[in-house]
């Protein structure tokens, strides 16, 4: 079987984009019960904490009949100093087929590329990539517009220690989407495509918030929440000036009165709580794509 690692954006062709997103449409309308025709033992090794990539993960896994090991970097070996790598070859060696892996380094899969052979997915690597996030936000963007082409996306927030800022900007830009970066000027990586976000609020298709990495930070804000909000946030003014068929996305956890007013998350415009859904869809998607199965009856649905 072909090794199929998802560790970055940058890796996928626009054609494995769609394949992988049509997938996960497929996941969520006809193929909502379709399991793997084996029992598939899967692990999921997450050394930072996560709600959403790691259980969404856990919720496709199960769907998908596989048998499911959760490692805790807490209880493990890893206290005592075994490294990323040899837990790695430990769980190919006990026999796991496939692994989700978040670690706080970055591009860590680089010193596992080559000498692992199960499919290793990428559950977020520092600030590098968060490859599935990136998938669920496409599938959101998608199902509301119907295409990328055209469509003008604000990225906002802490553009600079976001792997999610990073993956999106990588694969939106491929895909044809006008994209644009907000916030305090110290936190975006290049300023090329920089606009203050109350001169873009108007024209945006996509406003996608990011929450403040301050585990990532050197150096402790400054700045109040309310400053923040005020300044960068998605307040009820920005929001009423925004055009009525724009949405607004964030990857959460989100920090209510930060990055958003709290009565904005579930704003009639707001798709955060879809994109958690999709993220399963799309989580089944990409173990699919790992796997090498392939739907019955394919061909008919695309007819
Ligand atoms: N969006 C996201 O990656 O959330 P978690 O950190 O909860 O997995």
């Amino acid at each position: 079987m072909k090794n199929k690692n998802l560790f970055a954006m940058d890796i996928l062709t626009v054609a494995e984009i769609n394949a992988i997103l049509f997938d996960a449409h497929l996941f969520s309308t006809i193929y909502k019960d379709w399991q793997f025709p084996d029992n598939r033992r899967v692990a999921n090794l997450f050394f930072e904490p996560s709600t959403r990539t790691q259980y969404s993960f856990e919720s496709a896994q199960h769907q998908l009949n596989c048998k499911v090991t959760t490692f805790n970097a807490e209880t493990s070996s890893v206290q005592k100093g075994e490294t990323l790598y040899d837990t790695v070859k430990t769980f190919e060696a006990i026999g796991m087929e496939a692994l989700v892996i978040r670690h706080p380094q970055n591009e860590y899969f680089q010193e596992l590329e080559g000498k692992i052979t199960i499919p290793i997915l990428n559950g977020g690597d520092g600030s590098g990539n968060h490859p599935t996030q990136c998938l669920l936000d496409l599938m959101t963007i998608k199902e509301e517009f119907g295409q990328f082409e055209g469509l003008k996306v604000a990225i906002v927030g802490d553009i600079k220690h976001s792997r999610v800022a990073s993956s999106n900007l990588t694969a939106l830009e491929k895909l044809g989407v006008t994209t644009y970066v907000s916030g305090p000027k110290e936190w975006s990586k290049d300023l090329v495509n920089y606009r203050p976000l109350d001169e873009i609020i108007e024209e945006i298709d996509v406003l996608m918030l990011l929450r403040i990495q301050h585990e990532r930070h050197e150096d402790t804000m400054q700045m109040s929440k309310k400053q923040y909000l005020t300044a960068y946030g998605l307040t009820h003014e920005r929001m009423g000036k925004m055009k009525p068929t724009a949405i607004v996305m964030h990857p959460a956890p989100f920090n209510r009165g930060v990055e958003i007013d709290g009565e904005l998350v579930e704003h009639p415009q707001s798709r955060i709580f879809k994109q958690m859904e999709n993220g399963v869809h799309v989580r089944k998607a990409v173990l699919k794509r790992a796997f090498g199965y392939e739907f019955p009856d394919t061909e008919s649905v695309n007819d």
